[in-house]
């Protein structure tokens, strides 16, 4: 892990406890799940709480007469950034927003079936599965086996909708096994197959280069707030021309019928700052890092240099190809860790050691995963790994 810390061109002043004074972390956090919730840079908050006193200091010229055409522009500004046809990208409020408002879009029947990978994000595993309860539809999960074979899971999943598929919701990059999927061109082979095709792409904004325009979708949802720097409350919904006529937000108002932007972007009063801030947001990330592609070769050197090192620690195997990698890593906890009541066990490693890290069973694996950033300190990732190993061998 040293190498990768000590080979970086990123100045060490940026990196790490170093840097974390250009964060809104406070300064003694001990902070390792960039992928959870994202973190902000103070120049950001800073950005958003601008266009929030704008609101607060003349709400009806604001809210009633500029809104409008200032989120056109933050929505112009992100399609941009994200490659993205601006006429079928709104804001929505975060990725579990986004995906509920295409279910609830997409007509279902008894018998249809829904596929999803069986490393789905929980909370859309309990969307479809809801709306399958309305519907009489039926999910169906495909498991991924570990290590993660992309081309087992390409077959596996074309097996499925071969069978007969309604609808896929597809992960580019899964969350508690911090996979990326072989989503570009599983969604052109599925969308060839006539299944429409709704990419969970929560982690990919910023993660990933992206020119949303040139891919085969119908539907990619992607939060804002987790790797594009953006505010809390920021998120992304592509959607693809043929289908945006039939797509809704998730609630009801005044502008609901009147095309996708305006039926997204007014779904009642609320706190519109941190999609204005999205565009700047994404900015200040990519300057601060020193450009999107230095930033992400860093994290995936020490993503892989923090998997080989726990693997090697804990005396377990690597889950994850290179083709794969991400800025998270999910590592096999030790043999006497596997099985353990993950949540009950997150508490007591916070309260023993300060380290509030998530772990996740999936595929008969118990995993911890470690997020990759610039403020993540090397210190910490050694120490998270040495605390594994204590509570291994208790
Ligand atoms: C793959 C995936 N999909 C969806 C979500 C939901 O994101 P949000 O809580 O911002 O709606 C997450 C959150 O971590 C995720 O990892």
């Amino acid at each position: 892990m040293r190498r990768w810390w000590d080979d970086s061109q990123i100045p060490l002043e940026l990196r790490g406890r170093a840097g974390l004074h250009h964060w809104s972390l406070a300064p003694e956090s001990r902070f390792l799940n960039h992928g959870s919730y994202g973190a902000r840079l103070r120049r950001t908050v800073a950005c958003q709480q601008r266009y929030a006193s704008g609101v607060e200091a003349d709400p009806m010229r604001m809210l009633t007469d500029q809104l409008e055409s200032k989120l056109h522009e933050a929505r112009c500004g992100m399609a941009q950034r994200l490659g993205a046809d601006p006429e079928g990208l709104v804001f929505c409020e975060n990725a579990s927003t986004a995906i509920e408002s295409v279910l609830r879009s997409v007509p279902l029947r008894r018998g249809d079936r829904v596929v999803c990978l069986g490393h789905v994000y929980n909370a859309v595993r309990q969307a479809l599965k809801r709306r399958c309860l309305e519907t009489g539809a039926v999910p169906v999960e495909v498991p991924v086996s570990l290590p993660f074979d992309s081309v087992a899971l390409e077959h596996a999943v074309l097996a499925e909708i071969q069978a007969g598929a309604s609808l896929c919701i597809l992960d580019a990059i899964t969350s508690g096994s911090a996979l990326r999927t072989p989503w570009t061109s599983l969604a052109a082979k599925i969308k060839a197959c006539g299944v429409p095709v709704l990419v969970d792409g929560a982690h990919v904004p910023g993660q990933d280069p992206l020119v949303l325009r040139e891919l085969d979708f119908d539907w990619f949802a992607g939060n804002l707030h987790k790797w594009a720097g953006a505010p809390l409350g920021a998120a992304v919904l592509s959607v693809a021309p043929e289908r945006r006529e039939q797509t809704f937000a998730l609630l009801t108002s005044h502008h609901w019928d009147e095309g996708l932007s305006r039926s997204f972007h007014w779904t009642g009063t609320r706190d519109w700052s941190p999609w204005l801030a999205a565009p700047e947001a994404w900015d200040h990330m990519e300057e601060f890092s020193g450009g999107w592609e230095t930033l992400r070769a860093y994290q995936r050197a020490g993503s892989k240099a923090l998997d080989e090192a726990f693997t090697m620690a804990f005396g377990t195997q690597s889950i994850t190809p290179d083709s794969a990698r991400t800025a998270m890593c999910s590592v096999p906890l030790p043999e006497s860790l596997q099985g353990i009541d993950c949540l009950k066990f997150e508490h007591e490693f916070d309260q023993r050691f300060g380290f509030r890290v998530p772990m996740h069973a999936l595929s008969d694996q118990t995993m911890v995963r470690v997020s990759i950033h610039l403020h993540t300190e090397l210190e910490d990732i050694l120490a998270l790994g040495e605390a594994i190993l204590a509570c291994a061998n208790k």
